[in-house]
């Protein structure tokens, strides 16, 4: 039986890690969802197809195998929603891609794992926005930095190598005021122990290949996104 969200919301990390985003009642009791693979999906009328509104549609817009990881995460992470990517640069790319867009300044924490650099240095640039480098201890002198056109504060703590911490909520706070969008790579925190959307991050990625998965043996990545983003889309086209 699925419990309320009430229920839910009141539940501790450990218990949320046993019970989100299963169900059992839609699975003969089963306890885990299984895998669903698939493409296409059959509407049972006419009339349904053109309204829409089936909680699936097509295998890339979701399964209940991606939905019930969607919204496990979305639990554990305090999220509205969670949007799930091949892997963890991916979800990365996604969540740059949802909020950044040509003409745009980001700023980007000096301590960033390296690939996200290099897609930004790369692909980003290329598509015409402009990237600065900030010092991951810099805290509210963050201000200093933002400008007019400052879309994006991209902040990931602790960063990898370096292992500096932030001060997220001082520097989500004079983004928000600036009309910038937070994202934040909380891969190596994982929402248990920071709680990301709590703090002021707008979008959340995880890579789950590390910590989440733990056995290296498969790629995944996450971005979770607070209400004001929950709605947010990168510019694919939407089935
Ligand atoms: C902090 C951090 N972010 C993102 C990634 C990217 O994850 P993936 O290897 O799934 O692309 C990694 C992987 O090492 C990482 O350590």
């Amino acid at each position: 039986m699925r419990l309320s969200d009430e229920t839910r919301r009141g539940l501790r990390s450990r218990t949320k890690l046993v019970h989100s985003g299963r169900d059992p009642s839609e699975q003969f009791g089963f306890i885990n969802t299984p895998i669903y693979r698939g493409s296409t999906v059959l509407y049972p009328d006419t009339e349904s197809l053109m309204k829409r509104d089936a909680r699936f549609s097509y295998g890339t817009a979701g399964t209940p195998t991606i939905r019930n990881l969607e919204e496990a995460w979305s639990e554990l992470s305090g999220a509205a929603t969670t949007a799930l990517a091949p892997s963890g640069l991916a979800a990365i790319a996604l969540a740059l891609f949802t909020a950044a867009a040509a003409g745009d300044h980001v700023l980007v924490c000096d301590s960033v794992y390296r690939p996200t650099r290099n897609f930004a240095d790369g692909l980003l640039r290329k598509l015409g926005v402009e990237i600065e480098y900030y010092d991951p201890v810099i805290g509210a002198g963050i201000e200093r930095l933002m400008r007019r056109n400052t879309k994006v504060v991209f902040l990931e703590a602790p960063g990898s190598h370096s292992f500096e911490m932030q001060d997220v909520p001082a520097i989500a706070e004079i983004a928000h005021r600036a009309g910038a969008c937070v994202i934040m790579d909380n891969t190596w925190a994982t929402p248990i122990f920071f709680p990301p959307h709590e703090r002021g991050v707008d979008l959340a990625v995880e890579a789950g290949t590390k910590y989440l998965s733990g056995h290296s043996d498969l790629l995944l990545g996450l971005v979770s996104a607070n209400a004001a983003w929950a709605k947010a889309r990168c510019a694919t086209p939407s089935r």
